[in-house]
This record gives structure tokens, C-alpha cells and sequence, in this order.
């Protein structure tokens, strides 16, 4: 499949892109990477997921302001906020936000799937007046798409999701747009691209270039331990044809998750991969190796605001074939000035393309 490189194009102008889904995290952590998601693009979608995580109109609004304050100076960035759903939060609240132009869109993690997920969504009948709601004034809903159940196989967790969660989700609200995060599998691909135009999908870069073996190559590697974890090599290759399809369904959501040496680093390491400093060149990378450089644009920049029904950048963001080097590490300074690592997705790995910088 890696075929079709056309080594001759050297230069890729595209306009500028945004990320459908990235964790920027709060405190130390968000000034320490929010510049590198504000490098190349315009809008992201801000996960929820802190700790206490955000959902009210008033906690999304300071953790807004928080990310705006971290910025470098004069940087152009617009987070676009999310509200985490419980089992408790009141349909008002949604209603409120989004009227407020504060909720661009409501997450919801099934109770311990993920990072942060304890205060999520036990049981999807318990949020079905909120569901109701957001199908009503059009809040789109973005799912972690996994079954928790322990007798459940780690990586069937998103199939049976589909079938068992989804698809009646799907029926129930036929007006509700829904993205599917981070897809992982064939099965994924092959449910969204079959669906109506209210369902998309949202692929990161490292599933288009790891399968579940790197995550045990020589040894245990929580590098690149991220949930839904990297599937066998069947899905990988079926989420590098859905993304380099110019199927509108299926558009850019890094997934960024960044988490500090210590936190990957243990005996119970967290759940997440940090892409961010290299994301774009990660994904051009994938569309040059499949010969889809020509659709790369679409992906990261016009299928996602048309899904969302917002404008498309007017800035453009240039990539050259300049190979790179990417950092071992980054560093991140805590409150008590201690100096902790974080390690950026393809850590020490070289990459055919760069952003260029004017
Ligand atoms: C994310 C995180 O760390 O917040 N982790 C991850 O592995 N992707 C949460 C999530 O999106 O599942
Ligand atoms: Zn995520």
C-alpha cells in the first residue's frame, strides 16, 4: 500500500488546518504544549476531561481563558470548548452553553474508558433527555466510542460498542450529529462511511502509523499505550485508506494526550499519545507514503468545518520536504520550578516533512 510516493513534489500549501480533538490539559502541562497545537492550527476542540472536569458554563469559560492566557503573544488560536457529560448534568445547562456560544459540542466518555472518565457516563439510558436536548438545538455529541465491561476484550471494545451502544444511539436521534473520536478499527470505518452525513469520524496520527505490536516491541512500551489502543495491522490499514479517501466523513482529530514522564513511566502508566509538536507533518507524512498528498487538505482543513458548519480557514500553512528530526523530548516546568519530561509521538524518529516557518 506504501506505494505512490511522488518524490518530486517537494511543497505542499494547504489551508490552515484545525484539530477536531486535542487534550491541552490545564496548569504547568497547558502552557507547556498549548503553543505547539496553536503552531498550525487555527481552531481545536478542547477535551473536557480535567480534573474535576468541565461541566458548567462557568468552568468552560475560565479553563477558555486559562488557554487564551497561555498563548504565546499574538497568536491566533480559537479553543473551541466541550462540556464532559455525567449522569447528572441538567438538559439547562446544556441549553444555557450552548446559547452562550460557550459549548461548541458535549463529550461523552463511558464512566472509566479513558484518562479522567471516573465522573462519565455510567449507563447511556441516564442521559437520554440530554441527548434529546442536544438533537434539538443542534449540540453535536463526541463519543469515546468504547464498552467498558471487564469480560470484554480491550480490543473488541470498540466494535461492540458500535453495535451495541451506537447504532441504537443513532436510531433513537436521527437528528443528533455525532463524531466517533479516535476510530481504530475496520469495523469503525466500514459503520461511518455507511451512515447518514450526521455521523463522522475524527482519525489521529498514530493510528495511521502504529498497530498494537508497538506497544510491546523489546518490551512494554507505554510510549504508545493511548486508548482506544492501536488495533492488528488489518485496521491500521483500513483507517490509512479511510483518511486518504476523500470520504468527507472521516476528518483530522489528533488525539494529542499529552502526560509527564512520571504518569507514562509507572507500573499503571496513562493512557495517551503527544502529537502535537509534529501532528500535521505526521499526517502528511501517511498521505505521501499512500500517494494522497492532493487530499490531504481536505482532511485537515475543509471536511471538518463543513461537518461542523463553520467557515474554512483563510490562512494557509506550507509544508516542505525538509526531513526532520523529531525532539527526544520536551520539557516541562512544574510550580515548584522542577523540570519533568514529556515525550512527543515519532520521539527521536526522522520525518520527510516540515512546517515551514515565515
Ligand atoms: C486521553 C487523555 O489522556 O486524556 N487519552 C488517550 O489515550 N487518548 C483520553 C482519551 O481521549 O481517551
Ligand atoms: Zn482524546
Amino acid at each position: 500500500m506504501e506505494s505512490g510516493l511522488n518524490p518530486s513534489q517537494q511543497k505542499i500549501t494547504i489551508r490552515q488546518p484545525d484539530d477536531w480533538h486535542v487534550h491541552l490539559r490545564d496548569g504547568s502541562l497547558l502552557e507547556a504544549v498549548v503553543a505547539q497545537t496553536a503552531r498550525v492550527f487555527h481552531r481545536a476542540v478542547v477535551m473536557p476531561n480535567l480534573q474535576p472536569p468541565i461541566t458548567s458554563v462557568e468552568s468552560a469559560i475560565a479553563y477558555r481563558e486559562n488557554i487564551l492566557a497561555a498563548l504565546p503573544k499574538g497568536c491566533l488560536f480559537t479553543p473551541l470548548m466541550t462540556v464532559y457529560l455525567t449522569d447528572v448534568i441538567s438538559p439547562n445547562v446544556l441549553e444555557y452553553g450552548h446559547s452562550k456560544g460557550v459549548f461548541f459540542a458535549a463529550k461523552l466518555y463511558p464512566a472509566n474508558s479513558t484518562t479522567n472518565s471516573f465522573d462519565g457516563v455510567t449507563d447511556i439510558r441516564h442521559i437520554e433527555p440530554l441527548l434529546d436536548t442536544m438533537e434539538r438545538i443542534g449540540l453535536p455529541l463526541l463519543i469515546h466510542g468504547e464498552v467498558t465491561d471487564s469480560k470484554v476484550d480491550i480490543f473488541d471494545r470498540e466494535a461492540i460498542f458500535i453495535e451495541t451502544i451506537l447504532k441504537p444511539l443513532l436510531s433513537r436521534h436521527p437528528a443528533l450529529r455525532v463524531v466517533l473520536e479516535h476510530i481504530t478499527t475496520e469495523e469503525a470505518v466500514q459503520f461511518v462511511e455507511t451512515s447518514t452525513s450526521n455521523l463522522a469520524a475524527t482519525i489521529t496520527p498514530h493510528h495511521l502509523h502504529i498497530n498494537r505490536n508497538a506497544m510491546f516491541a523489546g518490551g512494554l512500551r507505554s510510549d504508545f499505550y493511548c486508548l482506544p489502543v492501536a488495533k492488528r495491522e488489518r485496521h491500521r490499514i483500513a483507517l490509512r485508506k479511510a483518511a486518504t479517501s476523500g470520504k468527507p466523513c472521516f476528518f483530522i482529530g489528533t488525539d494529542s494526550a499529552p502526560h509527564l514522564r512520571s504518569s507514562k513511566e509507572s507500573s499503571c502508566g496513562c493512557a495517551g499519545i503527544f502529537n502535537a509538536p509534529i501532528a500535521l507533518e505526521s499526517y502528511a507524512e501517511v498521505f505521501d507514503q499512500e500517494g494522497a498528498l492532493d487530499r490531504l487538505e481536505a482532511f485537515a482543513s475543509e471536511y471538518g468545518p463543513a461537518f461542523y458548519g463553520l467557515p474554512r480557514n483563510t490562512n494557509s500553512v506550507t509544508l516542505v520536504r525538509v526531513p526532520q528530526v523529531v525532539p527526544s523530548y520536551f520539557t516541562v516546568k512544574n510550580v515548584d520550578n522542577s523540570i519533568e519530561k514529556l515525550l512527543p509521538f515519532h520521539a527521536g524518529e526522522t520525518l520527510s516533512w516540515s512546517v515551514l516557518v515565515e
